[in-house]
This record gives C-alpha cells, structure tokens and sequence, in this order.
C-alpha cells in the first residue's frame, strides 16, 4: 500500500528518465489510488504556519464580527463559510461541521465574470483582518496552484496526452483557495456520529491539500489528539478491496496531498477517479483542526465529457450528456447547500412570462 510520490523536480528536469519517472508516479498514484503525495512544491512550510495563526484568530471572533464576510448571496464561493452550512452530496445530509474562508489567488477573468457572475466574485476581506491573513491566504494559493500545473502537466504526459491538455483548460478558471477550520466538539458530541467533513469527493478538477494541524483544547497547535480524527482518503475499489481501503492522508514529511477531482475523472473517462475523502473528529472534546486546500477548476465554458481518446462507450455512457463546466458547478454548488436551489433556474430559458404578457395586456417587449 504505498502511494507514489511524485518529485515535481523529475517532472521539470531535462533529462527524459527523470521525466518518465514522473509520469509513471503519476500514473500509479491517480491511476490506482487517486492521490499523489507531492515533493519540491514550492509552498513554504513556516508561511503556511504563520497563515494558520492568522486564520486562527479571525475564526475566535465573537460570530457577530464574522457575520459580514459570510455572504449567502455570494453562495460563500467569497469570505466566512459558518459553521454547518455545507454538507457533503454523497452524505446523509449532516452539515460539515466546520468554519471556512474561501478567496481566489488571481483576480477574476472579466469576460467570465459576465456570463458566471457567481463562480467569478471579488474576494472579500475583513479591513481589521489579523496580519497575513490575506497575504498568507493568496500566496498559499498561488503556490499550490503552480504545484498543480506543474502535475497537471505530468498527469498528461502520463496519459500520453500533449502537455497542456489539462493546463488548457486551466487558464482563467474559476479556482478558489479555502482556509478550514474544525471545530471544537463539547463532551456531550464525542461519538456521536458527528463528522468534521461528511465523506464526498471533490468537484472540481484536482484538489491541492498543503496538510493541516491539530489545536489543543488551549487552541495551541499539537499533535494529533487521537488515531480516529482526521483526514482519511478511499483508494480505488479492487476486486480484492471492493470497498477501497481508507488511507491517513498524512503526506511524509514535506511532502502535500494532490487528489483527483470529478472533473478530471470526466475528462479522462473514469482512467483517473475522483478520490473519495472524510474528515473524521476526534474521540475527545475541545480539539480543532486547521487545514488548507486549493481547487484547480476547468474553465467555466469546458465542456465536461471524456476527452477524444478515452471516449469509450462506457465512458460515454458512464459521462453523458456533455455539460458546460460552469452549468456543472452552478449544479453543484446547490448539491452541496452553498447556492440555493433557484440558482438552478438559471440554466433554462427565464422569458417565457413575455409571451404571457403579450397575449394578456400587450406589454411582452
Ligand atoms: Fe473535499
């Protein structure tokens, strides 16, 4: 049961071993297990560090001080997610149990901004925002996202697909970097089925997790307070393992977590499967949990369906119909209770009132 490391080294050097060895981590890792663990990625472990403080301090603010930054009618894709808002599609309906800030690490495109006005805000930030919480929120971002290119273009050589066959659909996407915290449970929620983040997989086209830490019930980073709490991952079902087997992910030292999400299962016809994961709390109370991720998305006017050469008549059946990637998240985003469901109203035809108008009192123009 080991899962690949990929070395983002072997990926860029020059000579074509180290670049084949690459691809074939990537192969195996995506392939088989649908994670990679990552090395020379370029995020700055004392920065990361410094941003959980930061992030630490705007989450102790009294709820009223955060209530400004938590913006249903910007279906928390900007700012304060509180806390049991989102609850995971493929769950029971229990809402995560956790508080989040979402921003984007480059500013929105703003010719897609016009036609998904709501996966393209404006960050938003607190003007008393504790030092480096915004800066330490953008620069995490934009490393994990260069990271992330820089596997995205070994996931395609490894497919034998021209390097920027995934990158491509990259370019002024929709990718947003999220701050999470878990939160503390009181003695009376210890094993009761509360879970930190309901098992899902992601939606998007490849996730990056830098790795999290624990807070004591003093809110000081510690070690991890148990075995049961954390971050665990489903490997691919198997014969052998029809259930897959739930693997810590906990990458080795230095090293982030790179899973593959829905989109790029789509794209590649289930070769690469979106990695399930949960995020389970701890067997004691008073203990939190700090993590980061980054959401490389497609951009919002892919087409989501198998690419050319994975369009098999399973694939096709297992991915139709083909569906715009900005119509896809708009879906997803009311799956997982962020947009409510009359965003989804958007995605038919919102005139037909006209003609009543026209035929009742003359006024359809
Ligand atoms: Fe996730």
């Amino acid at each position: 049961m080991n899962i690949p490391t990929v070395d983002l080294g072997d990926l860029s050097s020059d000579d074509p071993s180290r670049v084949e060895r690459g691809a074939a981590a990537i192969r195996e890792a995506f392939g088989v297990f649908g994670l990679a663990y990552v090395k020379n990625h370029g995020v700055d472990a004392a920065a990361l560090e410094r941003f959980y403080d930061a992030f630490g301090q705007f989450i102790s603010w009294p709820t009223e001080a955060k209530k400004p930054y938590g913006r249903a009618d910007l279906w928390y894709q900007r700012g304060w997610t509180p806390p049991n808002t989102e609850v995971a599609v493929a769950g029971n309906g229990q809402p995560d149990f956790k508080e989040c800030y979402f921003a984007a690490p480059y500013p929105p495109d703003e010719s897609s901004a016009l036609e998904f006005p709501s996966l393209y805000p404006e960050n938003l930030w607190p003007p008393d925002a504790p030092p480096y919480f915004q800066e330490g929120l953008m620069t995490l971002g934009r490393a994990l996202h260069e990271a992330g290119l820089a596997l995205l273009r070994g996931a395609a050589m490894a497919l034998g697909l021209p390097d920027a066959a995934f990158t491509g659909f990259c370019e002024r996407g929709p990718h947003v970097t999220r701050a999470l915290q878990y939160l503390p449970l009181k003695p009376s929620q210890v094993n009761t089925g509360i879970l930190w983040g309901e098992e899902h997989t992601d939606f998007n086209l490849l996730t990056l997790l830098p790795g999290g830490r624990f807070l004591d019930p003093n809110a000081r980073p510690a070690s991890k307070p148990d075995e049961q709490s954390g971050l665990y991952l489903r490997t691919r079902a198997t014969p052998e393992e029809p259930k897959g087997r739930m693997v810590r992910g906990t990458a080795p030292a230095g090293c982030i977590v790179a899973q593959v999400g829905q989109q790029l299962e789509i794209l590649t016809g289930g070769t690469f499967l979106a990695t399930p994961h949960v995020i389970t709390a701890p067997g004691v109370p008073g203990w939190q949990r700090q993590s980061a991720a980054h959401f490389m998305h497609v951009h919002t006017s892919t087409v989501l369906f198998p690419l050319t050469r994975f369009r098999t008549p399973e694939a096709i059946q297992n991915y139709a119909p083909p569906v715009l990637a900005g119509t896809y998240d708009i879906k997803t985003l009311v799956d997982i209770g962020l947009a409510p469901p009359s965003a989804l109203d958007q995605l038919g035809y919102r005139h037909y009132d006209r003609l009543n108008r026209m035929r009742t009192d003359g006024t359809g123009t």
